[in-house]
């Protein structure tokens, strides 16, 4: 039986414990350059005993930015800018992920802190695409893509996979949960399209597939490749958990070794019954119906609780974001509290008991 301190191996990557620190945009990017925020954020999550330090949604070209402050990798000036921060969460024997995104018709906005509304026009606001001409709510009606928009995203996806490889990550993880651009394609609430990008579930899954099959490609075969899913829209006639196995299905067989089973995020105002572990039944119906390796998150901040999730063989390995911000050192804490060997950095090891 697997505990949440066991280690697991994924391809060519060996992963120390099953704590995974989900991906948490830190609006902190100038012009989409890591700089030193994103070395203490994460380095100090490594420090802190997770196995895995995924750095936030990532975009892949400037208008796939949720706001400006958004971390990219469209440049090789941003892979040297992330360079030094995935070396030193290697260092502290964590491994570096980065999450590859692109925004949809939820990109440009605000940061959350100055109220995360669409940018007007004069506050820097460029045009949204997405797989339809539907907004998010209230947000401006994106610009519907045309196919070759969409080869251009395919091409600037594999661009990031082998910026990310030269920037020394180790993990990509593909966004297409939260209401972002990929997770538009599939939904038939945000995919209105008539060509061989949308219509049946096989039509809307065709565009994030490729997308996968692509960066597969680039990535190579020694390194993992995960993909967050919504694994429900919680709306009526949206993407649900039937469709989201299906799909799980179809990654694995394109090359994704694990489905990391969020949420939401799709359309504004859902009703989400929202309590501890709440998604973890999408993970587990996932792992056992798709056959594959699957990431519990939302609302896991317990111990043992993590260490149920696992045991129970409910997820693979446990992705905590808002515990993480508490407390960067929860996996040691989590160590302790579970009587489990933990990789305390030498530095701090007087402090240990
Ligand atoms: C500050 C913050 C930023 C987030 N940014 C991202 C992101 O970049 N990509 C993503 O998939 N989820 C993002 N999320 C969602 C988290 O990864 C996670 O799925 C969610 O917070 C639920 O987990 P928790 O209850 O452990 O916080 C963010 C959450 C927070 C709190």
């Amino acid at each position: 039986m697997s505990g949440l301190f066991s280690s697991l191996r994924i391809r060519g990557v060996e992963f120390r414990n099953r704590v995974f620190v989900s991906p948490m945009c830190q609006y902190s990017s100038r012009e989409g350059l890591a700089n030193e925020w994103h070395m203490v954020h994460l380095g100090s999550r490594a420090v802190g005993g997770a196995a895995l330090v995924v750095a936030e949604a990532t975009a892949v070209s400037p208008e796939g930015r949720i706001s400006p402050g958004d971390l990219g990798l469209w440049s090789d000036g941003h892979a040297r800018a992330l360079q030094p921060v995935a070396a030193f969460i290697k260092s502290q024997g964590a491994v570096a992920g980065i999450q590859l995104a692109h925004a949809g018709r939820k990109a440009s906005t605000d940061v959350p802190w100055r109220g995360g509304k669409p940018l007007k026009e004069g506050e820097g606001a460029w045009e949204t695409v997405a797989p339809s001409a539907v907004p998010f709510g209230y947000y401006p009606a994106p610009r519907e893509m045309t196919i070759d928009d969409c080869e251009s995203v395919v091409a600037q996806f594999v661009a990031a996979t082998r910026r990310s490889l030269e920037a020394g990550f180790e993990v990509i993880e593909l966004h297409m949960a939260h209401g972002y651009l990929l997770h538009e394609f599939l939904s038939p609430l945000s995919n209105l399209r008539a060509d061989v990008y949308g219509g049946s579930l096989e039509g809307r899954m065709r565009f994030p597939l490729r997308v996968t099959e692509e960066v597969r490609r680039a990535w190579g075969e020694r390194l993992p490749l995960f993909a967050r899913v919504s694994a429900t829209d919680w709306a009526e006639n949206g993407w649900d958990l039937g469709q989201s196995v299906e799909f799980a299905r179809r990654l694995k067989e394109v090359g994704v070794d694990l489905v990391d089973c969020s949420s939401g995020g799709l359309v504004p105002g859902a009703k989400i019954p929202v309590a501890p572990g709440y998604q973890v039944p999408f993970a587990a119906a996932i792992r056992e119906q798709a056959g594959i390796a699957t990431g519990a998150v939302g609302l896991i901040t317990e111990a043992r609780q993590a260490q149920e999730i696992i045991a129970n063989g409910e997820a693979d390995a446990v992705f905590l974001a808002r515990a993480f911000l508490r407390d960067p050192y929860w996996a040691l804490h989590a160590a302790k509290s579970l009587g489990a060997e933990a990789p305390w950095a030498v530095q701090y090891e007087r402090a240990k008991d």
